[in-house]
């Protein structure tokens, strides 16, 4: 599809609260009991206040040692009763809230793998990770809420009507203060609400700055950069002081206000209150009663406020979460697939292949045609960004063509379902990406029930059995976080065992021999010579050793093959390919002082052209 975006379409986003009635709905029937239990916990609890009346006028007021104990009774099955009720309902609460924040994280999860490779080029998929794990925490704290949420509701509305019918004038005057309360709460919550959202940033700012520097301690430390994540980390740690400080104002400013209202209508309740009593208008526990219940009214008013706050910022989340879930894959399985023909050979072709990253710009690869035979072994070379690694990572599918196709084995790579094409095509990358898992399990990693002798005969072919061998547990050694305790040469060894395990039609090469050490090349290039033997394999490599183990070269520049023949051949006649392997010889020995011999021998043979045959 020429010129469409390729990273991903969107389908419309949806409202936040949809988004989170549909992650409840699955859970409904405990969510019901939940606020079944929280019905309970409300009738229980506003009983209570009516009791302690009985209990006060008709035992201690009216001198009835029974009446007494019977209501004591009566209040303490009631508690018995609310107890029992909190905690089922704070049970059920969390077990929805948990359920649904597990379902959306495992949703989200499977949902960024599926998506391709230019969706994770544009999104830093990690930070993406630990925003939406904040964003499903919200998720969670608010559906905590909900039973409780309409407990607190329904206490606010049968108190009021409790009040009203107990005494309508009393009720007026302890009423009078909730608007002062319920308006500072909002308030409260409107001022605060910003401020611990600029936390919550600046708290994500402290955590980026300590992931980063442990996850590059091997840059940090390399440029003696210690001095300067540490005054980083100071600065960051130092304006989440500022803002913590700030929420702490704004709350120490308000917290007396929201408590002083209630104080007031208390003391009006107790004063004319006080007085109905005197002048017999009302009994000592119709007093207490009444001052139970308004009492009783102040914390579910201030939860409203807080629960409004926690709505928001759930709605909010919920829709950030919906946003990456509605992001359609692009690069799916096709709805008609076609199977690759038994047998081949991993022929590969490019038919005026196409191609950039950014839509619009210019082409990486353009109208590029390529023809791999069955079994053939060729290198493809050319200057730095000039787009071999596109070249590779075009054949899997990791991301498509814009105009023209790619065929393996004369099915377009399209028409394949996609497990099926990538287990055709093996790919090993430069730097190599190892899981903290044992060395035969990240062997094993495309094909975890391949039995041990087969992960053993893929190490050996990868000249990696050897040095496995002399470890503490051999095959069972755990390798550290990204495989960092082992060598840059052991891992693409590793890395290189893996894909041979994986038998591929189509083996491709990334630079894959980069990091191992010249002197031991020679053991890989052998092992590799023996792989390449029965399926087609790219080799994209510098090193005149390596480009020595192919059939044929293919130089790439400009977006397309510009030249192809035998290394030799390439010498004597082409000036480019002179060219980019001596720059690339040149850039090697920067970086590597060391392989300076190895690397004078290529420019030795590359100065003899093509007068003396290269060898490997
Ligand atoms: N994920 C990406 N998003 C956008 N542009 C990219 C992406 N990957 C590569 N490019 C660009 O595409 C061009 C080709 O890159 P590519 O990695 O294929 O080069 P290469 O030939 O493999 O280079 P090298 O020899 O350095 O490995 C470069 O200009 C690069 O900047
Ligand atoms: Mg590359």
């Amino acid at each position: 599809m020429p010129g469409e975006p390729q990273s991903a379409s969107r389908s419309k986003p949806r409202s936040g609260w949809v988004v989170l009635w549909e992650a409840v709905r699955p859970h409904w029937v405990l969510t019901l009991l939940g606020v079944i239990a929280g019905l309970a916990w409300t009738a229980a609890k506003v009983s209570v206040p009516t009791l302690t009346r009985l209990a006060i006028d008709r035992g201690i007021i009216g001198r009835q040692h029974g009446a007494l104990l019977h209501w004591a009774l009566v209040i303490m099955a009631v508690g018995v009763v609310q107890g029992l009720a909190a905690g089922a309902r704070r049970y059920l609460a969390f077990d929805v809230a948990y359920r649904t924040e597990a379902e959306l994280r495992e949703r989200l999860f499977l949902h960024l793998l599926r998506l391709p490779f230019a969706f994770h080029d544009r999104m830093q998929t990690g930070q993406l990770m630990s925003r939406a794990a904040t964003d499903l925490q919200q998720v969670q704290q608010f559906i905590v809420m909900i039973p409780i949420t309409i407990g607190n509701a329904l206490i606010a509305v049968s108190v009021a009507v409790l009040l009203l019918s107990i005494n309508a004038g009393l009720a007026v005057l302890a009423l009078g203060t909730l608007p002062f309360i319920n308006l500072f709460a909002k308030r409260f919550s409107s001022r605060v609400h910003p401020v611990s959202m600029n936390l919550q940033q600046e708290l994500a700012g402290v955590a980026i700055v300590v992931e980063e520097t442990v996850t590059g301690i091997r840059a940090v430390k390399g440029f003696g950069a210690e001095a300067i994540q540490d005054a980083e980390l100071d600065r960051r740690t130092g304006r989440v002081y500022d803002r913590a400080m700030e929420a702490a104002r704004i709350r120490a400013r308000f917290m007396p206000i929201l408590d002083f209202f209630p104080a007031v209508g208390l003391v009006a309740v107790l004063w004319y209150g006080g007085h109905q009593v005197l002048a017999h208008h009302l009994t000592v526990g119709g007093l207490v009663e009444f001052t139970s219940y308004v009492v009783m009214l102040i914390v579910p008013l201030r939860m409203t406020g807080m629960l409004v706050a926690q709505a928001q910022r759930a709605v909010v989340s919920a829709q950030r979460v919906d946003e990456i879930l509605s992001t359609e894959p692009t690069i799916v399985d096709p709805a008609d697939p076609r199977q690759l023909p038994p047998g081949g050979g991993g022929e590969v072709r490019f038919e005026q292949v196409t191609f950039s990253y950014v839509p619009g710009a210019r082409p990486v690869l353009d109208a590029m045609d390529l023809a791999i035979r069955p079994g053939e072994a060729v290198a493809l070379v050319g200057a730095t960004a000039c787009g071999k690694t596109t070249v590779a990572r075009l054949i899997p599918r990791f991301y498509d063509v814009d105009s023209g196709r790619i065929l393996i084995d004369g099915v377009d790579v399209r028409d394949l379902v996609l497990t099926d094409l990538r287990s055709a095509v093996g790919l090993v990358f430069e730097d190599t990406f190892l899981f903290s898992d044992t060395i035969a399990a990240n062997i094993a990693f495309a094909r975890p029930d391949a039995p041990f002798d087969q992960i053993r005969e893929a190490a050996r072919l990868a000249g990696a059995d050897e040095f496995i061998g002399q470890m503490p547990e051999g095959y069972d050694t755990q390798i550290g976080e990204r495989g960092f305790s082992l060598s840059g040469g052991q891992r693409q060894r590793i890395a290189i065992a893996r894909a041979f395990l994986a038998d591929p039609r189509v083996l491709i090469l990334d630079d894959a021999t980069s990091s191992v050490d010249p002197t031991k090349e020679h053991e890989i290039r052998d092992a590799l010579a023996d792989v390449m033997r029965g399926r087609s394999t790219i080799v994209i490599a510098h090193r005149p050793a390596t480009i020595a183990l192919a059939d044929r070269v293919l130089l790439l520049d400009e977006g397309r093959i510009a030249a192809e023949g035998t290394h030799e051949q390439l010498l004597a006649t082409n000036e480019r390919y002179r060219e980019v392997l001596a720059r690339a010889a040149e850039e090697r020995r920067e970086r590597r002082p060391d392989d300076y011999d190895e690397e004078d021998q290529d420019a030795a043979r590359m100065a003899r052209a093509a007068s003396a045959p290269v060898e490997g």
